[in-house]
C-alpha cells in the first residue's frame, strides 16, 4: 500500500506493507504500541525498530532511503508486530512539517517519538532552506518532531520522547553562530548542535512538565553504525576504524527499550546508556533554552510550507 501526502514540492511518502485489520484491532484493544523513529532505517534506530515489531509493536520509520525502508517493512511482515516506512528527508523543515502532518493524520495515539536521524559532513552545506544542514536534520527535525506530535503523544498511557543524541557535552553555543558560519568543523557543529538538543528538551519539559509526555535526553556512546555522511578521505578511514572497534548497535535496544517501556518520572531527563546524568547543571540553564527557543521561533518563522 502507498500513498503520498500531495503533489507539491517537497514531497513526502509513506508506504505501509504488513499492516492489517488485526493491527487495528490490536491498537483498539492496546495491545500494539506505536513508535515513531526518525532515522529508523539505519544503525541505532534500526537496531530498535527490529526489536519493537519482533515483539508486537508498531514501528514507523522516517528515513531518505526507499530501499532500506521496504526491506525492515518486509521483515516486519514476517512478525508479531508491523511496521510502515515514511520516505521524507527531514533536513527540510517544510519536509518535517509535512511529516508530522502525516503521522499524526495517520497515527492518533503514539506511544513513543525516537529521534536519531543524523548526517554528518565534513564540509558545510546548506540546505534549500537556507540552513546549515546539521542544525537543520540534527535540531530542527528534532523540535519539530517533539512539539509537533505532541497530541498524538498526549493520547498514550506513558507517553516517550527521546532524543538520542550526546546530551551534557561542555561545548559552549556560539550564540551568534549557531549554524557554524564563521568555521564549519564536523565535530563541533554535532555537539554544538547537541547542546541545542538539551536546551530543546527543557524547554519541552518547561511547557509541557505537567503533562504526559516525558522528555528523555539519550547517550548511546560510541555505537558501529553506518555512519550516514559524506567524508573527506580521512575522517572515512577514522569512522572505517570505529565501526570495526565500537560496539554493535543493537547493543543500544536493552537501554533505550527500558526508557520506552517505564519512562522515568521527571518531565526531563538525561541518560548515558542505563547511568542517569544530571540535567540540573549549568548545560541545562532555563535561560539559555529560553534564549534558543525564541531564535529559532525567529528562523522557523522564515520558512513557508
Ligand atoms: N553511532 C554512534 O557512535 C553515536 C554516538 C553518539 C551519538 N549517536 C547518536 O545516535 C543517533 C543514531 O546514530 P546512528 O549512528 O545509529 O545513525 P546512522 O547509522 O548514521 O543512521 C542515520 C539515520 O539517519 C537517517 N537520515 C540521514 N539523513 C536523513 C535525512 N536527511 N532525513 C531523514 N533521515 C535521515 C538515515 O536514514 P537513510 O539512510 O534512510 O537516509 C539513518 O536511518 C544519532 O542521533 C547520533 O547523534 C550515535
Amino acid at each position: 500500500m502507498e500513498g503520498s501526502c500531495g503533489d507539491a514540492w517537497p514531497k513526502v511518502h509513506m508506504f505501509r506493507h504488513g499492516e492489517s485489520a488485526r493491527d487495528n484491532d490490536d491498537k483498539e484493544t492496546g495491545l500494539m504500541k506505536t513508535y515513531v523513529i526518525t532515522g529508523g532505517t539505519d544503525g541505532i534506530g534500526a537496531a530498535l525498530a527490529r526489536t519493537l515489531f519482533s515483539r508486537g509493536d508498531r514501528a514507523v520509520l522516517v528515513g531518505t532511503s526507499r530501499k532500506k525502508g521496504n526491506q525492515l517493512v518486509a521483515e516486519a511482515a514476517l512478525t508479531p508486530g508491523s511496521a510502515a516506512f515514511v520516505e521524507a528527508d527531514l533536513s527540510l523543515v517544510s519536509n518535517t512539517r509535512r511529516t508530522v502532518d502525516m503521522l499524526a493524520e495517520e497515527y492518533p495515539a503514539i506511544d513513543g517519538v525516537v529521534l536519531c536521524a543524523r548526517f554528518m559532513r565534513s564540509h558545510r552545506s546548506v540546505t534549500a532552506e537556507g540552513f546549515e544542514d546539521n542544525f537543520a536534520l540534527f535540531y530542527l527535525s528534532r523540535l519539530l518532531m517533539s512539539y509537533g506530535l505532541l497530541g498524538p503523544l498526549e493520547k498514550a498511557d506513558q507517553p516517550v520522547i527521546v532524543n538520542v543524541a550526546g546530551p551534557g557535552h561542555d561545548t559552549p553555543v556560539a550564540w551568534d553562530d549557531l549554524q557554524s558560519t564563521r568555521q564549519y568543523d564536523l565535530v563541533h557543529a554535532m555537539f554544538m548542535t547537541g547542546r541545542l538538543n538539551d536546551l530543546l528538551g527543557v524547554t519541552f519539559a518547561t511547557r509541557h512538565g505537567e503533562g504526559p509526555v516525558r522528555y528523555v535526553l539519550f547517550h548511546p556512546d560510541t555505537t558501529a553504525t553506518s555512519y550516514a555522511g559524506e567524508f573527506d578521505p580521512q575522517t572515512a578511514a577514522y569512522l572505517q576504524q570505529q565501526r570495526m572497534l565500537a560496539k554493535p548497535a543493537t547493543h543500544v535496544v536493552p537501554p533505550l527499550l527500558r526508557l520506552l517501556d517505564d519512562p522515568p518520572t521527571p518531565p526531563l531527563s538525561a541518560f548515558h546508556l542505563f547511568a542517569e546524568l544530571n540535567v540540573h547543571t549549568k548545560l541545562f540553564s532555563a535561560k539559555d533554552a529560553e534564549r534558543l527557543s525564541r531564535l529559532t521561533d525567529e528562523l522557523l518563522a522564515k520558512v513557508s510550507g
